[in-house]
Formats: C-alpha cells, sequence, structure tokens
C-alpha cells in the first residue's frame, strides 16, 4: 500500500486494530488467507464476555447507536449481543481514550470510560453455506466528525482488517441503494447482486451482494485508478441498467435475478466515481471468463 499522508492515523502508536471476541469465537490463523502487509500493529483483543470489557462493549454500541439513528436502524443491545457478538466477531481500530482528541471525545460524552476507544465496527458472522460470511454492521465514527478531525480511510480500513484477520474468502452484506457505502463494499473482490428489491427487510429498497474476496483490488479504494484489468477482462456489461431511486427498476431486477438469467455484477470503478443515484450498469460474466482466481 502506498501510504498517503491522509492515512498517516494508522501509524499512530495509539491507534490500534482491535477484536472483541468471546474465546470459543476466535480466530484461529488469523491473516493466512490473504496477502496484505496493511496491519503490523499486535490488534488489542478484548474478550467480549468478561464484565471488565463491557465499557469497550458500550462504546462500540454507542458510535453504533449514534451513526444509525437518523436511519432507525440502530442495533437494540439485545441485537449486538445475540446477533454480533454471540455468533460473530466485532472488529475496528481504537484509540487510547487518554489521547482522543475534542472533537472524538465529545461523541462518547456520557458513554461509560474505559482504557480503549473504539472508532469503528465490523461485524462478520460466519453462516451455514460454506465460505460464506455475512457482514451485519460496519460503522466507522467519521460518520459523527467534522471534516478536519476524521480519519480518512477508517471505514474501509475497519472492514479489510477484518476480512483479513478472519480470513474471510465470501463476504454477503446488505446495504440500502444510494448509500455511501456501496462503493467501499464494493471494493473489496468480485461484486455480486443476490437481491435488487428486498421486501422482508425494514426497507425494500435494499441490495443483498456477495462479495468473493480479492485482496490484491483494495488498493484501488485509494488510488482510484480505472477497473482494474481483471475486470475488464473477465466481465461485459449486461443489457440493462439498474435506477437506485426508481422501485420498479429495482423489481425488474430482482425479476432477472429470480429468473436465473444471472449472476449479475457491479464495477467498483463504476460505483466509485458516479452518482449512486444515477442508473448503474449491470455486468455479466464474459462467456470465456475463467473465473476470476484464474
Ligand atoms: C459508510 C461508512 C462506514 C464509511 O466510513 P468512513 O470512515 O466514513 O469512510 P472512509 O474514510 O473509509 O472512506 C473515505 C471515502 O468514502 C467517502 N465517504 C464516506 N462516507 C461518505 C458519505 N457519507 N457520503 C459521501 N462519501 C462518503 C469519502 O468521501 C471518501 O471518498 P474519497 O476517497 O473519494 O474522498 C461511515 O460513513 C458510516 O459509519 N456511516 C454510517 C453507518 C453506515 O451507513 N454504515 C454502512 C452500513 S451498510
Amino acid at each position: 500500500m502506498t501510504w498517503t499522508k491522509k492515512l498517516s492515523w494508522m501509524k499512530n502508536e495509539n491507534i490500534r486494530p482491535y477484536v472483541f471476541v468471546r474465546d470459543a469465537n476466535k480466530i484461529a490463523y488469523p491473516g493466512r488467507l490473504h496477502w496484505v502487509d496493511w496491519f503490523p500493529q499486535d490488534p488489542l483483543v478484548f474478550d467480549s464476555l468478561s464484565l471488565k470489557n463491557a465499557s469497550f462493549g458500550k462504546r462500540i454500541s454507542w458510535i453504533e447507536a449514534q451513526a444509525f439513528k437518523d436511519s432507525d436502524m440502530a442495533m437494540p443491545g439485545w441485537v449486538f449481543y445475540d446477533c454480533a457478538v454471540m455468533p460473530g466477531v466485532v472488529m475496528g481500530f481504537a484509540q487510547r481514550t487518554s489521547t482522543l482528541s475534542e472533537p472524538v471525545a465529545e461523541v462518547f460524552e456520557g458513554a461509560p470510560d474505559c482504557e480503549w476507544t473504539p472508532l469503528s465496527l465490523f461485524i462478520p458472522i460466519p453462516t451455514l453455506s460454506q465460505n460464506e460470511w455475512v457482514a451485519h454492521n460496519l460503522t466507522s465514527i467519521n460518520a459523527l466528525l467534522p471534516k478536519k478531525d476524521k480519519f480518512y480511510g477508517l471505514g474501509f480500513l475497519s472492514k479489510a482488517f477484518g476480512i483479513w484477520y478472519a480470513n474471510i474468502p465470501v463476504l454477503c452484506g446488505m446495504t440500502q441503494w444510494g448509500s455511501p457505502s456501496i462503493p467501499l463494499h464494493s471494493h473489496y473482490g468480485v461484486f455480486e447482486i443476490l437481491t435488487a428489491y428486498t421486501p422482508i427487510h425494514s426497507y425494500a429498497q435494499t441490495l443483498t451482494y456477495r462479495c468473493t474476496i480479492k485482496a490484491s483490488l483494495w488498493e484501488q479504494f485509494f488510488t482510484k485508478s480505472k477497473a482494474a484489468p481483471f475486470f475488464a477482462d473477465q466481465f461485459e456489461l449486461s443489457d440493462f441498467q439498474v435506477d437506485p431511486i426508481d422501485e420498479v427498476s429495482l423489481q425488474h431486477f430482482q425479476g432477472k435475478i429470480e429468473k436465473k438469467e444471472g449472476p449479475f455484477y457491479f464495477s467498483p470503478t463504476d460505483l466509485r466515481t458516479q452518482n449512486l443515484k444515477k442508473p448503474i450498469p449491470v455486468y455479466r460474466r464474459k462467456p470465456t471468463g475463467q473465473g476470476f482466481l484464474a
């Protein structure tokens, strides 16, 4: 990775990756599957079932609650515990509380104190499907900070750290059309759309994706270079686009998925460079494609 000045916070010794996990869910061989040298620091590991770490856990929930309150999707404490802490792993970056800047400390006003303060959270959960995990939540404190105080790349790097640390080969996830998180989610690998219209979710305009992880592409999020050759080599435009603000278009896309006309994919470059409220080109694999690992 070319470390730009904007990423200098990653070299601050008072900021470390963290893993908040119960003993039974600890990752046996962290960082073995994907080759990246982005996370040389030993992570802080907190036992998520221990009372002594409860205030750290409360601070994780605190950030999430602030960031999601406007969309009415903040996790109640029982969802955090039953659906995240128990089945999965919570990861992200944390800063030594005594070194927090004033704007960051202000975010936590009212939250219980602890030696380290989480700045982000990423919660992947393994599924019954072989190799597939589900990204249950991604939140960065950047969503709550003025521009000048943000930790550039914190959201992207938190998810990258979690995928790397937990050796996740395939990651599904859910997000809402138009969300600024879509460019992030699509930069971890091959980004396939599983649902375009999802009425059983609280928001029918939710898209579900499955991302086959390819760590060699991650840097492109920062370099913003044009499409990686592998994408142009292996994917081609389909005969339709999806209009993310048109429910009929989402249902049309959903129909095509259900009729097994896909699988369908998005180009990370398109999502990083275009207005997410404008129609998005949909791709398929080229018939001659050898698979992205080839
Ligand atoms: C979405 C989220 C995780 C992104 O994390 P982040 O730390 O803000 O983003 P990063 O610093 O990693 O990424 C930086 C890039 O994303 C862009 N970005 C991040 N949030 C954005 C927003 N709300 N609107 C527009 N662009 C945004 C930045 O402009 C920057 O792009 P640039 O390199 O072209 O300047 C964070 O904003 C967040 O927690 N949001 C609230 C919760 C949420 O929506 N989570 C996603 C659920 S699926």
